[in-house]
């Protein structure tokens, strides 16, 4: 098999354009080339994490859990931390602090559900939070937090609300500053659609004041080390911290530019179209999915409840037909579920190729479904439901 449709939950497949735009023999890290590349793509992550001029954009080496360690950069010693887990992810930041001297509280969901606003606004009036940190879009559950209902109940009551978009930047709509959002950050690999080995951050003015000698961080992600290279690159002026992923630099800005081309409120669009006409299709073959009710719905990751067979056994027969799918991670799931990942630049098509191979993989393997409804129940939305143009296929 050479040719398959990668749906894991990133690095999902990316559009060749893409990779070909990092395929350069000579680009050294002081190269204009390499320099405007940067200019660009930090200018572009403002427009993408729907922020203005006086939040400070960063790319740094690594990837999702990189920039998540880089808020430390943030806090000192003895500061109090709210953490607001709806899952693995949710949970890493907690591992991540667990490091640092910092007092954790963590506020945690049950796996399918997300913890309700009114329940972190009640922890947030009775004792102070420094930082609170949310996971936007839950990958292990495909949970969605409702962050800007969140973020009006808690702003006034906490120096800094810092948001985990890993698995929803460039998928779902995020407007971190009319949101009031201090830190919204994500990885290269997933709905940019681009290959792993960057994380993406930007900082509202607040938390870029607090970039002080005496933040907690240690110094290869320490954001202070980094704040002088990304405002001089931002102007086109060279300037070394530690070495960039520069290959990658050059595929992130080729990925902005298809963005733009799509538009970003397309592109949101595309994945809510994408998101629902999966969930037609699993639903009509009377699977349920792991988000528990339509508002936790995610645009980006659906995660699939198995009544019988074995997840592993739907994971590699699914390969052998040409569709790659992503493992349940969830511990308090493990063994009943996996997950369609459909972000970057997935399109309609591919969920009829996905839910197709869903119906074979499944019948074949002696699971109880409605075999040839999901298909159908996709058709009928896509046909009923929203007409198709060329927004809905990513350019
Ligand atoms: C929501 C979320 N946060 C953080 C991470 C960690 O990102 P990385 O694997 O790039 O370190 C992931 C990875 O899947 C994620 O889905």
């Amino acid at each position: 098999m050479t040719r398959k449709i990668l749906m894991h939950v990133g690095p999902e497949t990316i559009d060749y354009d893409i990779l070909l735009g990092g395929i350069k023999g000579d680009v050294g890290f002081t190269s204009k080339e390499f320099v405007d590349a940067m200019s660009f793509s930090l200018k572009f992550l403002r427009k993408l994490m729907g922020v203005g001029e006086s939040y400070q954009p960063f790319i740094i080496p690594g990837g999702g859990t990189s920039a998540m360690e880089s808020v430390t950069s943030l806090l000192r010693k003895g500061d109090k931390v709210l953490v607001v887990s709806n899952g693995v992810f949710g949970n890493r930041w907690i591992d991540i602090f667990s490091r640092y001297p910092v007092n954790v509280k963590a506020l945690k969901a049950k796996a399918g559900y997300y913890v309700k606003p009114e329940e972190i606004e009640e922890e947030v009036k009775k004792d102070h939070y420094t930082m609170v940190t949310m996971t936007h879009v839950e990958t292990s559950t495909g949970v969605r937090e409702p962050i800007a209902e969140v973020t009006k109940r808690i702003r006034d009551y906490v120096d800094l609300i810092v948001v985990d978009g890993v698995a929803s930047v460039g998928g779902e709509e995020v407007r971190a500053e009319d949101w009031k959002i201090d830190v919204f950050l994500t990885a290269s690999q997933k709905a940019i659609g681009t290959p792993p080995g960057a994380g993406l951050l930007v900082l509202s003015e607040n938390a870029t004041k607090r970039l002080g000698e005496d933040n907690i961080a240690g110094y290869y992600l320490n954001l202070k080390n980094w704040i002088g290279v990304m405002q001089s690159m931002e102007k086109g002026k060279a300037s070394y911290f530690s070495t960039l992923p520069v290959h990658l630099i050059l595929m992130i800005k080729k990925a902005f530019e298809l963005i733009e081309t799509e538009g970003i409120g397309n592109r949101i669009r595309r994945h809510e179209i994408v998101s629902s006409a999966i969930r037609k299709g699993i639903e009509a073959l009377g699977l349920e999915i792991v988000a528990k009710t339509p508002e936790a719905y995610s645009n980006t990751v659906t995660g699939v409840m198995l009544k019988k067979v074995n997840p592993n056994d739907v994971l590699s027969m699914s390969l052998t037909e040409g569709i790659e799918f992503a493992p349940g991670v969830h511990p308090d799931l493990g063994g009943k579920y996996f997950r369609i990942g459909h972000m970057g630049w997935v399109n309609i098509n591919d969920v009829i190729s996905a839910i197709a191979v869903i119906e074979r993989v499944l019948s074949k393997l002696g699971e109880p479904i409605n075999f040839g409804e999901g298909v159908k129940a996709v058709q009928e939305y896509l046909i009923n439901g929203i007409s198709i143009s060329s927004s809905n296929i990513a350019p």
